[in-house]
């Protein structure tokens, strides 16, 4: 259970949420948001890059990438690094262990924009 949601849910995330929770159909355009409808902006940039390790139950790694459901919601990251935007961007464009770093296939404005999207998980 998490105690508080963090704000800073993107104003639209927040309405497509609530479509979600209410299982309404998925065809609200009300948005503007490109093909994915109902997801937060930064959904597809998180699936196209992150997902496949963080969303993974059996991959053969020394280090099982850590789910990043909550990820602002304690005060630290999984490493105990401090859980801060600007932490978790230098994580993204950096990599760290095994993960690769991002620098060359993200610009800033899709860091941001997974960075928000990562605060709405
Ligand atoms: C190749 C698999 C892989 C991909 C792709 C990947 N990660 Fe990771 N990620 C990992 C692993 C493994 C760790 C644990 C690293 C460690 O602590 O040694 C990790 C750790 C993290 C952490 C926690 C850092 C900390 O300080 O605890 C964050 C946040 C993170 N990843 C975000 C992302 C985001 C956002 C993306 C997409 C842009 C992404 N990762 C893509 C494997 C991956």
């Amino acid at each position: 259970m998490r105690a508080h949601r963090r704000r800073h849910i993107a104003a639209p995330g927040l309405g497509l949420l609530a479509l979600l929770l209410c299982g309404c159909s998925k065809n609200d355009a009300a948005t503007g948001a490109p093909a994915i409808g109902l997801e937060p902006p930064g959904t597809a940039l998180y699936q196209e890059n992150c997902s496949a390790c963080h969303d993974a139950e059996n991959l053969e790694l020394a280090k099982k990438p850590p789910k990043l459901t909550g990820l602002f919601q304690k005060p630290t990251l999984p490493s105990g690094a401090p859980a801060t935007d600007d932490q978790v961007k230098k994580t993204i464009l950096d990599g760290r262990g095994i993960m690769p770093p991002f620098r060359q296939t993200l610009d800033d404005e899709q860091v941001n924009e997974l960075l928000k999207y990562l605060h709405t998980r």
